[in-house]
């Protein structure tokens, strides 16, 4: 990590291995700062590529090296090292040791809470043993773990185990990146699952003995992953064992090891008293990620780390398609959207913009981001749109069939959708390299019966990339009679220069439009309507997606006039609102979505692109003003439907009950205006599960009425780590903007504040810096606050630090002082000695 010269790594510099691998055998001798790792390991030169024999290497201490039995001596480089060898096949066999109980950084092998557990990706694997650490080396692999533990674990099926060993075989040839060993005092939940052909599979998630009652929804959800993705894409497991294990100390959600994924304890473990809603969504759909890896990524993996959305993408894609079959699609997709528009055209629109296949990096970990993911699972959702459901079925068939077994590119990816339909896609692939969000404006006009859209697309310049191509663009459009009732129904226009009209015939009145439906593209539309239409497409849309987007039009709009023009809330927005509310007909978990006010850096982001300078002061009053007005006018629907919404009965996660939960808990958030938070207290009191508990004291927090309940909320829940960060994260998030600075400072100096853990140092700092009020209080408190933190956490866990950095990547829409404030902590950041490589990039691109 510390590195005075940083490299970059260039996309256009990729070239393939020199050596090939046939099988590699390694054995752990466990112990905690000193952990043997023999290796043994068949090489075979490439001949298409000859070059120098170098494996990676880091933080290794080296005992012995032999090749073909003989000793040898490797000449150290940077990075790894170098060797002759013979001009043929030949075994490679070393023994290193390294220090398991000093990996703060989570990366390699490391402890956590006396638990041994690995972490590989990206580029982890050289911090256990020499090896070509990349993924377009594909290998077997036998590893046999010594210890101590009751419980040791790798990849692929156990082939043996007796006191104190086990051996285990992986026959399905992987990357180093997805290597795991568990070994630890473990106890498993298990279940078995049977494919459609035939095979047994032993499903196990290992947690520590006090977690297992938290583990039957998780292993559901693996159930229901199993057979969706057996029935929706005719992928089947193909090992006998399934384990997952949960793990309390880890920089990411979870990991996709070959037979042995293991989870950040919070992606996983769950019970009604302990998890809200939200938590047993996120921790299905992470399960459901993590095991659909096992096809895209695992089986297909990735050429280079350049092609890391082949994988991601994809397989965020797939998690999305599976949630939406499991609950309602269109309140799902409102989701994914809102956290794309939160966190991805945050990221495209500011100093960190990169394409969604970058073509440089310093550190490959910094490029696990929402414009890989987020971005590259809109990518393939626009592919399906444009080549239509089937074809696509066809074209994914052709990738496990094509390229099962191999590591692979995007330009492979393309060529399976060329290949099945025989459509020229070069154009779409501009998506892939081009970074920024699109924009596209929209006007129209009506004549003689003829409705003409006009659309201009164009992506602003971003790091690198100032001038931009115009885009294939798959726009969905229907049309709606000035009655309300749909004249052209759900229409996939494809965009594909920079200025396109699209006609519309016979129409006998001009009709209304509703653009985008389903959000078929990840652009932004820009279209001077006015607040009637927005009204209209609220009350009339048939388009779910568009009625949601609509309401969060007019919200937004309202909004912003408030801020700008000193504007009072819009009464027609409120009313518009109730009367959403009001329809019974309406998934209740769409209403709660439409209650919700749009986001206060969504805000800030729209009031920049609309040339204003937006003060997170002004905006926090804006929406309390508005939430006010809410509930004035409100009062009485939302006590009935706070009333309507309880759900009966023992608590079920489904996602009916948890819509009902949704709505009232947003009902419950504004009677608490009203009502002196009476309503959230007898709430808080009597909940029997975490979500109606939360929300109680969520409420009461925001009342300025938090402090016995926080206290008691504290005493019933010190020992369980999971809950206690919630604890952690809620006071900074929901502080008043003067005092989310102190009440973060204060919660840092708490005994429980393990800041090595990157759940609870994300659930303080991270909790501050989404408090956006807070977080850029004109104090400058908190930036100071968040800098110090990063200084001190980057030599512990420099991946979890530079992550966290991105806090800062809006601070050019700010005023000149907030600036200066923020470049100051960024300078000061950037001129701590010693500072990683990650940190140190993020900085330097956060700064420009
Ligand atoms: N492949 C994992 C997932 O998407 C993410 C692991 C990333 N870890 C890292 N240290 N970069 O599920
Ligand atoms: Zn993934």
């Amino acid at each position: 990590m510390r590195d005075p010269a940083p490299k970059t790594i260039y996309l256009a510099d990729y070239t393939p291995p020199a050596y090939w691998v046939d099988d590699v055998h390694l054995t752990f001798r466990l112990a905690p700062s000193s952990t043997r790792v023999v290796s043994r390991i068949l090489f075979r030169p490439n001949p298409d590529a000859p070059g120098p024999f170098f494996l990676h290497g880091e933080a290794l201490t080296t005992i012995s090296v032999r090749i073909d039995g003989q000793p040898v001596s490797p000449t150290p480089v940077e990075g790894g090292i170098v060797c002759d060898v013979p001009d043929r096949p030949f075994t490679w066999e070393a023994e290193v040791e390294i220090d398991p109980q000093a990996n703060t950084a989570l990366e390699g092998l490391y402890l956590s809470g006396g638990m041994y557990c690995t972490q590989c990706e990206a580029e982890g694997f050289r911090k256990i043993t020499y090896y070509p650490d990349r993924p377009d080396v594909m290998a077997p692999f036998t590893v046999r773990i010594e210890g101590d533990a009751p419980v040791l674990l790798s990849n692929g099926n156990p082939s043996g185990s007796g006191p104190g060993w086990s051996e285990w075989h992986d026959p399905w040839p992987k990357p180093a990146y997805l290597f795991a060993l568990v070994a630890g005092n473990l106890v498993a939940h298990r279940d078995r699952f049977t494919t459609r052909s035939g095979r047994d599979v032993e499903l196990a998630i290992w947690v520590r003995e006090g977690d297992l009652h938290k583990c039957a929804f998780g292993m559901d959800a693996l159930k229901r992953s199993m057979v969706w993705d057996e029935r929706v894409y005719g992928r089947e497991y193909d090992l006998d064992v399934f384990n997952i294990v949960a793990v309390d100390d880890f920089n990411m959600g979870a990991m996709e090891n070959k037979g042995l994924n293991i989870f950040n304890a919070s992606a996983v473990l769950a019970s009604p008293d302990t998890a809200t809603d939200a938590n047993f969504e996120r921790i299905e759909s992470i399960i459901a990620h993590e095991y659909f890896h096992n096809w895209t990524g695992n089986r297909i993996t990735c050429r280079d780390w350049f092609q890391l959305c082949l994988k991601e993408g994809l397989t965020v894609f797939r998690d999305q398609q599976f949630s939406a079959d499991e609950r309602s699609a269109p309140v799902k997709r409102i989701d994914d959207v809102l956290a794309l528009r939160g966190r991805q055209f945050r990221e495209d629109n500011g100093p960190l913009a990169h394409p969604v296949r970058p073509e440089s990096f310093v550190e490959i970990n910094n490029f696990y981001t929402a414009t890989v993911y987020e971005k590259g699972a809109e990518l393939i959702g626009m592919l399906r749109r444009l080549v239509g459901a089937q074809a696509y079925d066809r074209a994914l068939q052709l990738y496990f069939e094509r390229h099962d077994g191999q590591a692979c590119t995007i330009e492979d990816w393309i060529a399976v959708f060329e290949d099945t339909t025989g459509r020229d896609l070069r154009q779409f692939k501009r998506w892939y390299s081009q970074a920024g969000t699109p924009r596209l404006d929209v006007t129209d006009s009506f004549e003689d019966g003829r409705y003409t859209l006009h659309f201009r697309q164009h992506t602003p310049p971003t790091p690198g990339q100032p001038d931009k191509d115009p885009l294939v663009i798959p726009v969905a459009v229907g049309l709606l009679a000035p009655s309300g009732e749909e004249v052209v129904s759900t229409t996939l226009l494809e965009m594909t220069e920079a200025e396109q009209s699209f006609a519309f015939d016979g129409l006998s009145a001009r009709p209304v439009p509703s653009l985008l439906r389903g959000f078929s593209a990840p652009v932004i539309l820009t279209r001077s309507a006015d607040n009637a239409e927005r009204a209209f497409l609220l009350a009339h849309d048939t388009d779910p997606f568009n009625r949601w987007e609509a309401g969060r039009a007019l919200a937004k709009d309202a909004l912003m006039r408030m801020v700008t023009d000193g504007a009072a809330p819009d009464a027609a927005f409120i009313e518009a609102l109730g009367l959403l509310l009001d329809d019974d007909s309406l998934d209740p978990a769409f209403r709660a979505l439409a209650l919700h006010l749009p986001g206060q850096d969504d805000l800030a982001q729209s009031l920049f692109d609309a040339g204003v300078t937006p003060d997170p002061g002004a905006i926090h009053a804006a929406c309390e003003a508005m939430a006010d007005a809410m509930a004035e006018v409100l009062e009485q629907r939302l006590a009935t439907i706070y009333d309507a919404m309880q759900v009966p009965g023992p608590y079920s996660p489904d996602a009916s009950a948890a819509g009902r939960r949704a709505l009232a808990n947003g009902a419950l958030s504004l009677l608490s205006r009203r009502d002196g938070a009476a309503r959230a207290a007898t709430q808080f009191a009597a909940a029997d599960n975490m979500t109606q508990q939360l929300a109680g004291l969520a409420a009461l927090v925001r009342r300025g009425r938090g402090e016995d309940a926080l206290a008691a909320f504290y005493d019933q829940w010190r020992g369980d780590r999971l809950v206690l960060d919630k604890w952690f994260g809620l006071q900074p998030g929901l502080a008043q903007p003067q005092d989310a600075a102190d009440v973060a400072t204060r919660l840092t100096a708490h005994p429980d504040f393990d800041w090595k853990n990157p759940n609870r140092f994300r659930a303080v700092l991270g909790a501050l810096a989404a408090n956006a009020a807070g977080f850029h209080h004109p104090s400058g408190a908190a930036y100071t606050l968040m800098a110090d933190w990063l200084i001190r956490l980057d030599p512990v866990n420099p991946q979890t630090a530079a992550r966290m950095t991105t806090v800062f990547e809006t601070w050019r829409r700010y005023d000149a002082d907030r600036q200066a404030l923020i470049a100051d902590a960024l300078e000061r950041i950037a001129a701590t000695p010693g500072l990683s490589r990650d940190t140190g990039e993020m900085v330097n691109r956060i700064r420009g």
